[in-house]
Parts: structure tokens; sequence; C-alpha cells
């Protein structure tokens, strides 16, 4: 009797460990996974800026295509498109908006005179892009295009997390 006993009791302690077990599994993976949709979570002005830099990179995509196409008028719109994000983009940066899921680096806001020169520097090429599409030149277009996509680079490097 007392070792059936203990064998009932040994099954149960195992039965209780596995269930322990799976349900810290099932808490870390809880934990894990809200980092891979943050995105979803964010609202308000991080929202719209993620919002804008999808679009932004859309473009970019859009833009590789037309160019191979010489599409103009699909160049004309993305490049025009690009440089008012330009124009706009610094007031998308209110101070304190770093919050999660934000991949805005502290930077941004420590260093707002080097942030605010890396959103001038886009916006020059920008401007050079929207003047190469209306001069209806390859090269020019495909100089603007390349720098364009360095200043989104170069911004990235110093103002967004990995
Ligand atoms: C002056 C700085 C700056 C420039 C220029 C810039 N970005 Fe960004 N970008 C950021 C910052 C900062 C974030 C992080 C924003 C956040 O999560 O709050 C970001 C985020 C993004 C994201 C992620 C959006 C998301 O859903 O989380 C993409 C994609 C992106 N940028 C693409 C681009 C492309 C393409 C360009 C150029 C056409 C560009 N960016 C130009 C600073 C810049």
């Amino acid at each position: 009797m007392a070792s059936k006993l203990a064998r009932t009791l040994k099954v149960d302690l195992k039965m209780g460990l596995t269930a322990v077990l799976s349900t810290f599994v099932t808490v870390a993976l809880i934990g894990v996974m809200p980092v891979a949709t943050a995105h979803e979570g964010a609202t308000g002005i991080v929202k719209e800026r993620m919002d804008r830099f999808k679009a932004s990179k859309t473009s970019l995509q859009t833009m590789k295509q037309a160019l191979k196409t010489e599409d103009w008028t699909v160049l004309q719109t993305e490049a025009e498109q690009l440089n008012v994000w330009a124009n706009e983009m610094v007031e998308y940066f209110p101070e304190g908006s770093n919050q999660a899921p934000s991949e805005a680096r502290d930077a941004v806001w420590q260093d707002w005179d080097g942030f605010v020169r890396a959103v001038q520097a886009f916006g020059v090429t920008t401007q050079d892009l929207v003047s190469a599409v209306d001069n209806r030149s390859v090269n020019e277009a495909t100089l603007a295009f390349k720098a364009t996509a360095q200043s989104c680079k170069a911004c990235h490097d110093s103002f967004r997390k990995e």
C-alpha cells in the first residue's frame, strides 16, 4: 500500500513539475512574442511616423523599378512625396516621443541639431531628385536616387536603433 502511495505521489510530482515547466515555457513565450509584433502596438505620432517611413521604403522600391522603365510620372509622384516628407519630418519627432515600440534613439533629442541636419541633408537629396526627374535625365535621376537612399541610411546609422 505504502509503496503504491509513494508511486502515485511520484507520478503526481512529476506531472506537477511538467505543468509548472510548461507554464514557465508559455509565460516565457508570451514574454517574447510582443517584441515580434511590436510595430502593431504603436499608436499616435510614433505610428504615424512609422507609417510614413514604411511608405518611404515603398517609394524607393517603386522608383527603382520606374528608373528602369523611365516612368517619369511615377518618378515625379514618388520624388515629390519624399521631398514633402523631408519638409515635415521634424514635426513627427516631438520631445518625449521615443516610447516603446519606437525605434528612434534617444540621440534624436539629445543631439537635436544633428538630427535636424540629417533631415535637411535628406531634404537636399530629395530636392535634387525632384529636379533630376523634372529634367528627364536618367543619369541625373539615378545619381540623385542613390544619394537619397544614402541619406536614409546615414540618418539610420546615428538615430535609429538596429
Ligand atoms: C533624419 C533621419 C531619417 C531619415 C532621413 C530617414 N529615416 Fe527612416 N527612420 C528614422 C528613425 C528615427 C526611425 C525610427 C522611428 C520610430 O520607430 O519611432 C526610422 C524608421 C524607419 C523605418 C521603420 C518603420 C517602422 O515600421 O518601424 C523604415 C522602413 C525607414 N525608416 C525607412 C526610411 C527610408 C526608406 C528613408 C529614406 C527614403 C528614411 N527612412 C529616411 C530616421 C530617418
